[in-house]
């Protein structure tokens, strides 16, 4: 069969997979560096992990993945800088004045951004700003700073590395609804004030058969103001046990998410979420769910691998 990569390449587009640096030997990395075009950091770019303690880091796993993708000839996507979840508890825990905050916040962003300045393809700067009804999560980053601290991230990134591609990554944004609707009009209102954003990334921790009808034209209308599109994260999870059902619709379903990427030329590409069910994290946070990803825990292609092949 012909790799994933080379077949999402010849589409001009990405096929990339979340990675846990560890687990980059054996099967996994040959699947990994194999299949994939693009590589994500699962956790090791995430807040909590390169900075534990303050001013203490720990680039040993970021490092490790950057240097696999540059040695199979991978992009990387960073993931993640300003975000409500996986933060060092000194940085949660403290008391800190707006102008405090938005110091840390630029400080982490030059530092981490510029410590891998030209060797990354993108980065999800600013994750998981919105509610679901569209009105903007209360978290550390909009309390302290209000709604500015999207510009005010996404301008220190474009400062740390100009050359990486800079995005706004959501879930529950594939359909169009409230809460993509409150992301479209956030680029919207970024690009007229002429703030640095680039792509907005869709996660899609989807559900077997409830692939969003709207994808496609959700895609299309931010493609429409001016910025890439990233399905970022994908899985498709199912009630455990897997059957041949639900295993065909998924393969349906993984399918019809990479049909609307590949119809949209400003659809960069699809990243799954971890590519074996053996490193996928839906087990662990929706308990009895799970076999989300295209090959199972042993390695072997499921059906929803075939159908990325199909729509590549
Ligand atoms: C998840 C990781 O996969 C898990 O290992 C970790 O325990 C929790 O975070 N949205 C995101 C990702 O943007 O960073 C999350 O990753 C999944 C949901």
């Amino acid at each position: 069969d012909v790799p994933l990569r080379d077949l999402a390449a010849a589409k001009g587009k990405v096929m990339g997979t979340a990675v846990t640096g560890s687990k980059l030997t054996g099967t996994y990395g040959d699947l990994a560096g194999a299949q994939f075009n693009s590589l994500t950091p699962g956790n090791a770019m995430k807040w909590g992990s390169v900075e534990p303690t303050r001013g203490s880091y720990n680039w040993a796993e970021a490092d490790q993945i950057v240097n696999f993708a540059e040695a199979h000839g991978q992009q990387v996507r960073g993931h993640t800088l300003v975000w409500h979840s996986q933060n060092p508890s000194w940085l949660t825990n403290g008391t800190w004045t707006a102008a405090q905050l938005g110091q840390l916040m630029n400080d982490h962003i030059a530092l981490e951004v510029g410590r891998y300045k030209g060797r990354l393809a993108a980065w999800d700067v600013v994750n998981e700003p919105f509610n679901e009804d569209g009105t903007y999560r209360q978290t550390l980053w909009y309390n302290g700073l209000g709604t500015g601290y999207i510009a005010q991230a996404l301008t220190a990134a474009r400062a740390a590395d100009p050359a990486a591609r800079l995005y706004i990554n959501d879930y529950n944004v594939e359909g169009v609804n409230a809460k993509s609707t409150a992301l479209y009009n956030l680029v919207k209102s970024l690009k007229e004030q002429g703030v640095p954003i680039d792509g907005v990334g869709l996660q899609a921790h989807l559900i077997v058969g409830q692939v969003p009808s709207t994808l496609q034209q959700n895609i299309q209308r931010f493609a429409d103001l001016g910025v890439d599109v990233a399905i970022t994260e994908l899985d498709i999870r199912m009630t455990l046990p897997s059957d041949s059902t639900k295993l065909a619709q998924q393969a349906a379903d993984y399918k019809a998410v990479m049909n609307a990427c590949v119809a949209v030329a400003r659809c960069a590409g699809v990243t799954v979420w971890g590519f074996t069910d053996s490193d996928s994290w839906i087990p662990s946070t929706f308990p009895g769910q799970g076999a989300a990803t295209p090959y199972d825990e042993n390695y072997a292609p499921k059906p929803a691998y075939y159908a990325i092949a199909e729509a590549l």
